[in-house]
């Protein structure tokens, strides 16, 4: 019988999986992306369907759907065998919980608790009207698993112990909190939202106050092993396809505010949960969109809050855009007043930069304190435009706006980035793994890099073209000596024969082409051997010795010529 590990890669097709978190285009039998795994803007991540394999010729990463899931989920290989058994309808045999392993214990203790509060939620009736009242739909209330924590010190902890979880575990995983006395629950009288990791599994809450004067209104989870709050973004896990589909995320601040946003169909839309925009969030985002739109208020805070996140977002490279909101409403409270106007608000999203300056624009009372408000707070965001021709473009827009030349514009700009250590003017390129493209010394080692390629494509293909054992046995002769290439560089070298053949010859005559040249190369680099064998023999005055040597120069050479004659 297959082990599991063989069943899920049976029935999961890599393009299909990697195509769920990143945009795949066609290339031939391959696909290709933008690689997930580093920064770059030209694609070099390719995945083979035909071999269930991906390798990345930018930062060199590669391997099958596992290797990959753990990579892009931050998981173990336990945790991606969870995830793609779950995808390929594969049930993995269950052990005794007791034997589980710790994470895996506190992933059961939070998915418990988050049915056990939505129980809760169900007879409470006043929560539910608090939730209808604030717009939810009950299936809305369904998708995101909002519960209740019910008025109560220890009622989450009896429920946790009846199911047989420890103190422990139950401290471990921020549901309860200990003193000297014993534990207690951390989540009384509130509106639960389930916080998950990008695979939907619940690591943590929210919860929101409700008839209780605590005046905290929102309390979280502490960090704890699963829950690390610079990492978690509320609501991608549902978000993820139609970021994708739609090619742009749009964050928004609160929980309401993303859940009301899913609610109208904005399903494109993910919630920071009122903590300023991480890198390691948008990290997250760059592997499913490079298009951001914020939403911001244009008051002065939130002006400083569009400054603080759009500046290393436009660094890494993103597109970013700001839905303006007015006065006092959030998204949530926009949408319930109407969702159109969300709608709306989300079709005159501008790009951030023309975003300030028609803000401070309109703030400014002449035009010297629009062009210090400029300078202070516009030229920062320019000078961390990755792109210098899109940063080119908005100097100019800048330029325009404040009626001086484009030129005075680029040094203010230049003396900005000066300042900035980390601005893309100064690090030329802000990709994070440069790229560790081989450059084969001669043109013997390229083509016969392409032969090497050409014969592993053809022995790993499951219908193959050609006859692999035949090209290999010409390679052979020619080249005497073979080194095998090593097992990490076989994929990067089947790749590489793929993306060389076109389909515009036929495979048969571009490898005949590449045995003929490389035949050549090797009698060009011998004829450079034995004519420096022949010098020293002249110098050596053997001229018996020279005569030899002519000759077999003579030899190599003529046919070089037959070669290039019979082209
Ligand atoms: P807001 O105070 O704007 O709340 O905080 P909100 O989102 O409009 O909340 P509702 O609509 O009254 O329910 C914005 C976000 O900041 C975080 C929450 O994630 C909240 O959604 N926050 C706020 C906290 O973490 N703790 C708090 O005490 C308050
Ligand atoms: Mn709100």
């Amino acid at each position: 019988m297959s082990s599991p590990v063989e069943l899920i890669k049976e029935k999961l097709d890599i393009a299909t999986v990697v195509g769920s978190y990143v945009k795949l285009e066609r290339a031939g039998g391959n696909f290709r992306a933008k690689c997930p795994f580093h920064n770059e803007k030209t694609p070099s991540f390719m995945v083979s369907p035909d071999r269930g394999s991906y390798h990345c010729f930018g930062c060199n990463k590669g391997g099958d759907i596992f290797s990959f899931v753990e990579e892009i989920e931050g998981t173990d290989f336990a945790g991606a065998l969870r995830v793609l058994a779950d995808r390929a309808g594969v049930v993995l045999t269950r052990e005794n919980p007791a034997e589980r392993n710790e994470r895996d214990r506190m992933f059961m203790l939070l998915a418990d608790v988050t049915l056990f509060y939505r129980k809760e939620l169900r007879k409470n009736t006043e929560a539910i009207a608090y939730l209808r009242k604030r717009g939810l739909l009950p299936a809305t209330i369904d998708e995101f698993q909002i519960g209740f924590a019910p008025n109560d010190w220890h009622i989450t902890e009896a429920y946790l112990r009846s199911r047989g979880y420890t103190d422990n575990e139950m401290e471990k995983t921020g549901m309860s909190i200990r003193t000297e006395k014993g534990i207690y629950d951390r989540f009384r009288s509130r509106i639960m939202f389930p916080l998950c990791d990008s695979s939907g599994r619940v690591v943590g809450f929210t919860g929101r106050v409700f008839n209780s004067d605590d005046p905290a209104k929102y309390v979280n989870s502490p960090e704890t092993p699963l829950y690390n709050k610079s990492k978690i973004l509320f609501g991608l896990s549902l978000a993820k396809a139609a970021i994708r589909e739609t090619g742009s995320v749009i964050l928004v601040e609160g929980q309401m505010d993303l859940i009301m946003s899913h609610q109208t169909g904005t399903k494109n839309s993910v919630a920071v949960s009122g903590t300023a925009l991480t890198i390691m969030q948008l990290e997250m985002l760059k592997r499913y969109t490079d298009k951001l739109l914020f939403s911001f208020d244009s008051d002065d805070a939130g002006l400083a809050a569009a400054k603080k996140s759009a500046i290393p977002a436009l660094r890494m490279g993103f597109d970013v855009r700001a839905i303006e909101l007015s006065g006092e409403k959030d998204p949530a409270d926009l949408i319930l007043e109407s969702p159109e106007k969300w709608n709306e608000a989300i079709r005159q999203s501008k790009h951030i930069i023309e975003f300030f300056l028609a803000v401070l624009q309109k703030k400014s009372t002449d035009k010297r304190t629009f062009r210090l408000a400029v300078e202070k707070d516009v030229l920062p965001i320019v000078a961390a435009i990755e792109s210098r021709i899109d940063q080119a473009h908005f100097i100019d827009v800048v330029a325009t706006f404040l009626d001086i030349s484009r030129d005075a514009v680029y040094e203010e700009v230049k003396k900005t980035a000066l300042g900035d250590t980390n601005s893309p003017i100064i690090h030329e390129k802000f990709d994070a793994v440069l790229p560790l493209k081989k450059t084969p010394a001669t043109r013997r080692e390229a083509v016969e890099r392409k032969i090497k390629g050409v014969i592993l494509w053809q022995q790993h293909a499951s219908a193959p073209l050609l006859n692999a054992d035949e090209i290999l046995a010409r390679y052979k002769e020619i080249a005497g000596l073979i080194i095998d290439a090593e097992e990490a560089e076989k994929n990067a070298l089947i790749y590489e024969a793929e993306a060389f053949y076109d389909g515009s010859l036929s495979l048969q005559k571009s490898v005949d082409d590449l045995l003929m040249s490389f035949e050549k190369e090797i009698l060009k680099e011998k004829l450079v051997e034995t004519m420096a064998d022949l010098r020293k023999a002249e110098l050596l005055h053997d001229s018996a010795k020279a005569l030899q040597i002519l000759n077999e120069c003579n030899v190599i050479s003529e046919k070089l010529n037959r070669m290039n004659t019979s082209l």
